[in-house]
């Protein structure tokens, strides 16, 4: 390591939680006032540049996987790169064109449009702000997730393996699990090594901190290719084209807007990419007529869709391949980006 990189290196794990004291005093990497050239990203292969930054020169600087949420251009990242829990950390992003910056904190990096306001707090529907509480979010894996089960759901090693098997032609990429909530299923794809990177992303700081409580207590998941990252599914920070395979577990009834999250995760998609998802539907033959009526008031707090309404957003946003397993009211589906 030359003495320029040693620098580097340190400047940039300041702060890191796993990371002796001494070293979180460190200031956190800052911008330099240069503008950067344009260059594309690809997911599985991050490109490293050497703009012309005079004394910079030490600094790491490359295009980024991570596209700015206000006009999806690809971020600039000061600090390591990878994809890792530890080079995220130690990033910081700036969109050159915004001119906004982008920082980590609690070990997840916040890309949502929101970051950094001070005044502005937004309110997102019920049934999205129910998972930013940290009881909630503390209980999730302890307990709640696995009353899923009582509605059909298979459990989550039997999940794992059914999108597995859906994700075989987006091996060796870039896998976004959306909506991760604790991090159950980006931990399996993680320690799995089936992909290049995984990031583990959602809406709630809570559920990213539980993420990274259980990502701690497992050694082979902490050194694996997974990153944390705070967003809204309905503005994902990525390009377009730039994924390979995205991953969304028991998520379409709680997002504020699925027909806009379906068309976000469309254009993130590579073509032949691969989207699953799991929700509850909103009831199936056998639905007995009470959950019917249960399910149809609670219309309003939660969206629960039928098979056919979650079929029709795929197909009309341009997804083919289309195919789904039911289990009472579960329902896998998947779809292919063209
Ligand atoms: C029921 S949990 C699912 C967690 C996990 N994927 C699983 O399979 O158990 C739903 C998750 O969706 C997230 N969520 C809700 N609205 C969202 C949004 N607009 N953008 C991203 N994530 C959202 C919540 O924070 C929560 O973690």
């Amino acid at each position: 390591m030359t003495m320029a990189s040693s620098l580097m290196h340190q400047l940039c794990f300041a702060k890191h939680p796993l990371l002796p004291r001494d070293s979180r005093l460190q200031p956190r990497p800052q911008f330099p006032s240069v503008r950067f050239p344009s260059f594309s990203v690809r997911a599985s292969s991050v490109l490293a540049v050497e703009p012309d930054l005079g004394t910079q020169k030490d600094q790491t600087l490359e295009a980024e996987i991570f596209s700015c949420p206000i006009c999806y251009e690809p971020l600039i990242r000061r600090g390591p790169s990878g994809l890792n829990l530890e080079a995220v950390y130690s990033s910081g992003f700036k969109c050159n064109r915004c001119n906004k910056s982008y920082s980590s904190k609690d070990n997840f990096v916040d890309l949502t449009l929101t970051a950094g306001l001070r005044n502005y707090i937004e309110v997102k529907p019920r049934r999205t702000e129910l998972f930013r509480s940290p009881l909630v979010a503390f209980l999730y894996e302890r307990g709640w997730r696995q009353n899923f089960n009582y509605g059909g759901f298979p459990g989550q090693d039997e999940e794992f393996k059914m999108a597995q098997e859906y994700f075989k032609p987006a091996e060796g990429g870039l896998l976004v699990d959306v909506s991760c909530g604790s991090g159950l299923f980006s931990r399996k794809f993680a320690k799995s090594g089936t992909y290049s990177a995984v990031i583990a992303l959602d809406y709630s700081e809570n559920m990213l901190r539980q993420c990274y409580e259980f990502i701690k207590q497992d050694k082979a998941v902490l050194k694996a290719n997974l990153a944390l990252v705070r967003a809204d599914v309905s503005r994902l920070p990525f390009s377009s084209g730039s994924v390979d395979a995205v991953h969304a577990g028991a998520a379409l009834h709680c997002w504020p807007s699925p027909s806009n999250a379906i068309a976000e995760i469309t254009r993130v998609l590579r073509s032949g990419g691969v989207f699953v998802g799991t929700t509850f539907l909103q009831f199936t033959p056998s639905t007995p007529w009470i959950l019917r009526l249960f399910r149809q008031r609670n219309a309003q707090n939660i969206s629960f869709l039928t098979a056919e309404e979650i079929e029709d957003l795929c197909t009309s946003c341009g997804l083919t391949n289309y195919t789904s397993k039911i289990q009472q009211s579960f329902i896998m589906f998947s779809a292919q980006k063209p």
